[in-house]
């Protein structure tokens, strides 16, 4: 039996029922692909069910406040991922009178819509036969097919959509390909595979081979960069505090968070003293918390933030401040959310 064939047999007996599945609507498969390229099924389902809420159309996203989508998004990290999803709806509206584009090459157009995020629309809601190649995909095809090119380098990226393209079912595509990543998902997982359960077991070259666990491979090419954030939290007479936007380029991009007094390594309270007035220029002297004596470590893609938080209690007023107990209001990191969720004055 062929590739496909033993895909979507398995894919019958196994696919879960998710309400993405159950249209071909381009607005809710565009914004469940955004979704999950951003974390798993389980986590996402719920922020899938929100959007539609709040946003049944593209016209309502459209509509909406950057601040309102943000905050929609927050918790899901990668920030940008929600502004283009903004600007997207945005342009579809403007651009397109509201209706997506029905070819893989219209969909390239779209703001942070790339070569998979176009196959699967152009597939599940156009029925076009564009093959998706996710992480889930790349490992199941190295897999079963014994490809040893790396991931992400060009070559290896141009030989796995050949590939998926040659043993796609262009007939069934639209269910073949969330076949595939769901097997991928499910069955094919990255750690410990139930390979002897496997219905695809018998023509998989990574078995036979002994090479399930080294597969797929992937260079080594991310440096993570180090910092050290600390956050000045400002907690006046009349328990209000400072909170300020991000701006530029960078991560974050904003979104908000307190008073940022970033360091080239950790630092003690005596530093603090002498330098948090840069940030935050306040009269008098505020008696100052530690509020973690160890770092939280907060993991980017790219970045470790080793974060502190400093509580600066004044008695002085403070002209820009906000109510503490409206914080939670505005969309902010989940390095900040969670310290607001722990934090009680
Ligand atoms: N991962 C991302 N999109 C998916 C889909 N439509 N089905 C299964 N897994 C997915």
């Amino acid at each position: 039996m062929i590739f496909s064939r033993k895909i979507l047999l398995w894919y019958g007996k196994n696919k879960r029922t998710l309400p993405w599945r159950q249209t071909k609507d381009p607005y809710r498969i565009w914004l469940s692909e955004i979704i999950l390229q951003q974390t798993r099924v389980a986590q996402g389902l719920p922020y899938y069910s929100r959007f539609l809420e709040r946003f049944p159309t593209v016209f309502d996203l459209a509509d909406a406040s950057e601040e309102q989508v943000l905050k929609l998004w927050q918790g899901l990290g990668y920030y940008s991922r929600a502004r283009n999803l903004h600007a997207t709806a945005k342009m579809v509206v403007k651009d397109y009178n509201g209706e997506f584009p029905d070819t893989y090459k219209g969909l390239l157009n779209l703001k942070g819509v790339g070569d998979y995020t176009a196959s699967a629309i152009a597939s599940i809601s156009f029925d076009l036969p564009e093959p998706v190649v996710d992480g889930n995909v790349y490992r199941v095809l190295a897999r079963y097919f014994g490809v040893e090119l790396p991931i992400n380098a060009s070559e290896g990226i141009r030989y796995f959509k050949q590939l998926a393209r040659k043993v796609m079912d262009p007939d069934r595509i639209r269910d073949y390909n969330q076949a595939l990543m769901e097997f991928g998902a499910i069955q094919c997982t990255p750690k410990k595979p139930d390979c002897p359960g496997c219905p695809l077991n018998e023509g998989c070259v990574a078995l036979q081979k002994n090479k399930v666990a080294e597969l797929p491979q992937k260079l080594n090419k991310t440096k993570v960069r180090k910092r050290y954030f600390n956050y000045l939290v400002v907690v006046d007479g009349k328990n209000r505090t400072l909170l300020q936007q991000r701006r530029g380029k960078g991560i974050w991009q904003n979104l908000w968070e307190f008073p940022l007094l970033e360091t080239q390594g950790h630092i003690h309270r005596d530093e603090l003293e002498r330098t948090y007035n840069k940030v935050v220029p306040i009269d008098g002297s505020p008696n100052i918390f530690e509020f973690n004596t160890e770092s939280i470590v907060h993991k980017l893609s790219h970045q470790h933030l080793y974060t502190k938080f400093w509580i600066l209690q004044t008695d002085s007023h403070l002209d820009k401040g906000i109510d503490l107990t409206t914080i939670s209001d505005y969309p902010v990191p989940v390095l900040i959310a969670d310290f607001i969720k722990t934090f009680k004055i």
